[in-house]
């Protein structure tokens, strides 16, 4: 079978690089950026064209409009990427009888408080722009009639791209002090362990909603004072705060852990605890 993996430069899409490698399967990587075969997801006779060229029977679509709180200001291209474009995603699978292997996120969640972990057919409440485009989203591949396998994580970080844990790691190597949130609860997700998930799913598929992230829960301090540990950045004062001290146009969730039941007992995979892969991860930053 070919695979064609979209957003192949970003977090998902470079560790998607690497688990592949392991696979039997053909992977295809794709991207808008140089070095990569270029696919831009919004054009749909481009899709259509690299499908039928490479008879693709599966795509997993790591590409989206990812910046939560610039999403409030950014304009159609939002809706376009997150929701379109994974329309026409579903429409080209639909027409070749592939399947779609789609990322999502927990901020399909957020507008009702709720403290105990989100399963898969919790209605939806998105609190932004993000989550919204991203829930239309899933409603489209749904309603398009393919074949699919959505999976939504949380906190993702790798050793690509801009994520919270390089950030982290350069303000506790730089900054005496540091105040970071602890009224916000979740799961960091190694992108790496993600990716191997999908990897293992696509030998198996079976249709439908899940949910992915590390074991465990944390707050954004937590996950800051492990990340300083890791890194051996012990001279930052890391001190907790509320969310109000650093307000944000958008209005995150104080709890959005996902239960991972259903994705656990569907592919039978087994899932790390956050800080074995946050340390495995910051090892590898150390060794680049
Ligand atoms: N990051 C998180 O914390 C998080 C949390 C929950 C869920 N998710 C979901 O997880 C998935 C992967 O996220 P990520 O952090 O790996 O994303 P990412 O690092 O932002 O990568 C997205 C990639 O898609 C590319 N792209 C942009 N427009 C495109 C287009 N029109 N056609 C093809 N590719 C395009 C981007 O290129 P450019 O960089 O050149 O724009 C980038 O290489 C997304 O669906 C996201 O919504 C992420």
């Amino acid at each position: 079978m070919t695979i064609l993996v979209t957003g192949a430069n970003g977090q998902l899409g470079n560790e998607m690089q690497i688990v592949a490698k392991q696979s039997s399967y053909k992977y295809i990587f794709t991207d808008v950026c140089e070095g990569y075969e270029k696919l831009d997801i919004t054009d749909l006779e481009a899709i259509r064209k690299t499908v039928k060229e490479n008879d693709v029977k599966c795509i997993v679509n790591c590409a989206a409009w990812t910046n939560v709180d610039a999403a409030e200001t950014a304009g159609e291209i939002v809706e376009t990427l997150n929701a379109t474009a994974p329309e026409n995603l579903a429409k080209a699978m639909k027409e070749v009888n592939g399947l779609l292997v789609h990322v999502s996120t927990d901020y399909v969640f957020g507008g009702d408080p709720y403290n105990t972990p989100c399963k898969e057919d919790q209605k939806g409440t998105p609190t932004g722009v993000y989550g919204a485009t991203k829930l239309l989203g899933e409603q489209k591949i749904i309603a398009s009639g393919c074949k699919y396998m959505i999976l939504r994580t949380a906190w993702l970080y790798s050793e690509f791209g801009k994520n919270f844990v390089k950030t982290m790691l350069n303000l506790t190597a730089t900054k005496p002090q540091l105040k970071v949130v602890f009224d916000q609860t979740g799961t960091p997700t190694y992108a790496y362990d993600l990716a191997t998930a999908i990897v293992a799913a696509l030998y198996n598929p079976v249709q439908g909603i899940y949910h992915y992230s590390n074991e465990g829960v944390c707050s954004w301090y937590d996950f800051t004072k492990m990340i300083a540990e890791y890194a051996g950045n012990t001279d930052c004062d890391i001190q907790p705060c509320h969310s109000d001290e650093f307000p944000s146009p958008v209005k995150r969730p104080a709890y959005s852990v996902l239960d991972k039941t259903k994705v656990k007992g569907t592919f039978g995979i087994t899932i790390p605890y956050w800080t074995e892969s946050l340390k495995k991860c910051i090892c590898n930053l150390k060794n680049q």
